[in-house]
């Protein structure tokens, strides 16, 4: 079933599926594999934000930020504005690349300005509007508040300050009209939340082969494999009961933190690095690098505690939040450190039973799934 919702976007290349380490890598979504119709777009944005789609829930609006043409058409602005980094060369699209399903899947970790490394895998922001805490480890409940993080983090956008970024917007004077037409006032921090809230609400995409087989009770929209998949992934292999499916919807994700083992195992292996790693260079080229060589040139891999970053509750040690399962295909790499490549890697880190240390959650275990079986996932 994980096959069918990541293909049930038609614009994924099947390679992208295949199991191998180093398959290429999709194709970037274009204009030929995703029409999109650019004349009013901020009313097309707008409904999408405020209809549901088949498989969603409505979009949980926050109730003082109703959302506008003018807010999406602003915060749309600042999402691609490179002037909001300190030396005007990254946006946030930059990490959350429309192209690439909002995402980054030619990174692992994302990679701020001058090249400074994050420790973490950028997230697709497609559907961010239903999610609440954000990050993987839930350090921030909202969209508007969220944008500070990126804006001011030393290896993300930079700025010295928030302040120093309202401040900037104040004086573009491309951005006077698009205040006053969103909010009748200039910039504000608040104002900015908004409107990139705004925005990124109206990020929806369900409908998906999944859905209208599930909800919409068309038998044919996916086929027998994949629901045998879904039989797997809702029975024997229990994957729902954190990635949920919703009697009338579904987010795949129970949006709370769970130890699956991963987190320290990464841990495990950052203390005691392989002697060599697999790197790639260039699409589909592949080459194994003497781990000596990758410290000389990188920055040191930092610990993630996950959600104890957050808490300081020794329990919460290595728990990440539950990500959607939605448009997966456009959404690798895979986790929180985008270590795992594909699919077939994520499969295999369950069917083994993800790390198989004392603390992890109990219903990762080994799962005792047959190729037949994995493939149907
Ligand atoms: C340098 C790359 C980079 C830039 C630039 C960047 N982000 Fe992100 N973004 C990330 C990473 C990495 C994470 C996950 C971080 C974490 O969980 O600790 C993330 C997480 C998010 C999330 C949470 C998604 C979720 O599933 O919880 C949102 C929303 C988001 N970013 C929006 C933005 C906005 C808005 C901007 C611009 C103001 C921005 N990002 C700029 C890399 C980036
Ligand atoms: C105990 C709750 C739980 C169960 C059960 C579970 N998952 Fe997960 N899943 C998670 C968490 C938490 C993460 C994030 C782990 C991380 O980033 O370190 C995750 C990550 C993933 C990812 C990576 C998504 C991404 O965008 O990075 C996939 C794919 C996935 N799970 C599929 C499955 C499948 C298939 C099953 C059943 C075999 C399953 N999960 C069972 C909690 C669970």
């Amino acid at each position: 079933m994980i096959r069918a919702l990541a293909t049930a976007l038609a614009l994924i290349a099947p390679a992208a599926l295949a199991g191998d380490y180093g398959a290429a890598l999709p194709a970037p979504i274009s204009a030929e594999t995703c029409p999109t119709d650019t004349t009013d777009w901020t009313k097309a944005a707008l409904e999408r934000s405020l209809t549901p789609q088949l498989g969603l829930p409505p979009v949980p609006h926050p109730v003082d930020n109703p959302p506008t043409e003018a807010k999406i058409a602003l915060g749309r602005k600042l999402f691609f504005d490179r002037r909001l980094s300190i030396n005007r060369t990254m946006s946030c699209a930059m990490c959350h690349v429309p192209e690439l399903g909002f995402a980054n899947w030619e990174l692992a970790t994302a990679i701020g300005v001058e090249g400074r490394s994050v420790k973490r895998n950028a997230p697709s922001v497609i559907n961010v509007g239903f999610l609440s805490p954000l990050f993987h480890d839930g350090r921030d409940p909202a969209l508007e508040t969220q944008f500070v993080a990126p804006l001011v983090t030393r290896n993300e956008m930079a700025n010295p300050s928030i302040g120093h970024v309202v401040a900037e917007l104040t004086h573009l004077p491309d951005y006077r009209p698009l205040f006053d037409a969103a909010f009748t006032a200039p910039a504000s921090l608040d104002r900015i939340g908004q409107a990139l809230g705004a925005y990124q609400c109206s990020l929806t995409l369900g409908n998906s082969a999944f859905d209208r087989w599930f909800y919409g009770g068309d038998e044919a929209a996916m086929d027998a494999a994949a629901q045998r998949g879904f039989e797997l992934f809702t029975g024997k292999a229990d994957c729902a009961s954190c990635h949920l499916i919703d009697a009338d919807h579904a987010l795949f994700t129970d949006q709370a933190f769970h130890d699956t083992g991963y987190g320290r195992r990464r841990e495990e292996r950052r203390q005691n690095p392989p002697a060599s790693h697999l790197v790639q260079v260039a699409p589909g080229v592949v080459h194994q690098v003497d781990f000596s060589r990758i410290r000389a040139v990188s920055a040191p891999r930092e610990a993630d505690l996950g959600r104890y970053e957050v808490t300081e509750e020794p329990a919460d040690r290595w728990k990440f939040r539950t990500p959607g399962l939605r448009n997966l295909a456009v959404t690798a790499p895979y986790m929180h450190d985008g270590a795992l490549t594909t699919l077939g890697e994520v499969l295999e880190f369950y069917n083994m039973g993800g790390a198989g240390h004392p603390d992890q959650d109990a219903r990762i275990r080994p799962l005792g799934l047959n190729p037949a079986e994995l493939a149907d996932i």
